[in-house]
């Protein structure tokens, strides 16, 4: 079967293999997998930043953004041949530590967890794949594709919801939210943004293409120039370290910054300390960052996406490229693109 595969670290390894089709084990679903997004971290892994293959093997099957149809289950579970799914990407790493213990695996305390298509662990991006039963999550039929963004929604939900613990350290009305970055992730923190029935403002330098619409579908106000502050949260969806500086030089008291992007290294930015603490301090302001999303978060997200436009989750999806030829360009960054995806079924 045909599945795209990279050598960890050495750039430009990325290929189509023909890899033989998986068996499933006892406790696994059989996949058949019927598409896969592609997101920055697929770009960093074949640009060789990072990743790694499974023990003992030299390539990994890329993909963490997945959405399959179950073809064979064990019986008597959750899930029956039909069903659609998509694959939870992070594993409990095997000590466990606590937080893997209780299932909180986005928190590992020993970085000791693997991760699908990035990690130690194949992921999704073959023709048939085989997931554990318990780390797969149903998804609506009715979804259709828009499905395959459960998981980059699994980690906004995890974000917004650790935004929500912190805010309720006191108390908690936000009025105003900023979203930084109007790709996949920046969308979908706005979407949940909306929902929470906050006045939500999006910044990001295109000025045309289909982010501008997109926002404004939402109820949201677009800005492709930086805006003044005024904010109760900052979603920070870029990782672009100038970007970076800016919100964390705003002065809005009680202030919740979340960073959700991995910045280029390394970078010239620099940052006078003094004047972000005296903010911070002062201000009781909060910064933090976020990565990954349990399962409870991918059952928020799935809330989330059903709560949504389905129309308006499909323009997210902005470019569908098939397993044939030139199936590349799935990997290479379009001007205003918003989403990409590989469709693996004929
Ligand atoms: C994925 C996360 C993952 C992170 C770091 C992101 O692209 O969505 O699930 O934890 O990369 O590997």
């Amino acid at each position: 079967m045909r599945a795209v595969t990279i050598a960890p670290r050495a750039p430009g390894s990325l290929r189509l293999d023909d890899i033989p089709a998986p068996r499933r084990a006892a406790d696994q679903l059989l996949v058949q997998a019927m598409a896969v997004g592609v997101c920055g971290t697929d770009r960093e892994l074949i640009e060789g930043h990072y990743g790694e293959a499974p023990p003992g093997e030299k390539r990994l099957v890329l993909g963490h953004e997945s959405l399959g149809r179950v073809l064979e289950a064990p019986p008597g579970g959750e899930f029956s041949a039909g069903d659609l799914m998509v694959g939870i990407v992070r594993h409990p790493d095997p000590v466990p530590c606590g937080n893997c213990a209780v299932g909180e695996w986005d928190m590992c305390r020993n970085g000791r967890y693997t991760e699908r298509g990035i990690k130690q662990a194949h992921g999704f991006c073959s023709e048939v794949f085989c997931v554990e039963n318990s780390m797969a999550v149903k998804v609506e039929k009715g979804l259709g594709l828009a499905a395959v963004l459960l998981e980059p929604a699994s980690v906004l939900a995890k974000a917004w919801e650790h935004i929500e613990r912190i805010g309720k350290r006191a108390r908690w009305e936000p009025r105003r939210a900023l979203v930084t970055g109007a790709g996949p992730v920046g969308l979908l923190a706005a979407l949940m943004g909306a929902q929470r029935g906050l006045e939500v403002h999006v910044q990001d330098h295109n000025e045309t293409g289909p982010k501008p619409s997109l926002v404004r579908e939402l109820g949201a106000k677009y800005f492709s120039r930086r805006t003044q502050g005024g904010y109760d949260v900052v979603m920070e969806c870029t990782g672009v370290p100038e970007i970076i500086k800016y919100v964390l030089g705003f002065q809005d008291p009680n202030l919740i910054v979340c960073l959700t992007g991995l910045s280029p290294a390394p970078s010239e930015v620099k940052l006078d300390v003094a004047p972000w603490n005296q903010a911070m301090v002062l201000g009781n302001q909060v910064v933090f960052g976020t990565v990954n999303a349990n399962r409870r978060h991918y059952e928020q997200a799935a809330q989330a996406l059903a709560r949504a436009d389905k129309g308006w989750l499909e323009r997210l999806i902005t470019r569908k490229i098939r397993l044939g030829d030139k199936w590349e360009q799935a990997y290479e960054k379009v001007r205003g693109d918003v989403k990409t995806v590989i469709l693996l079924e004929d």
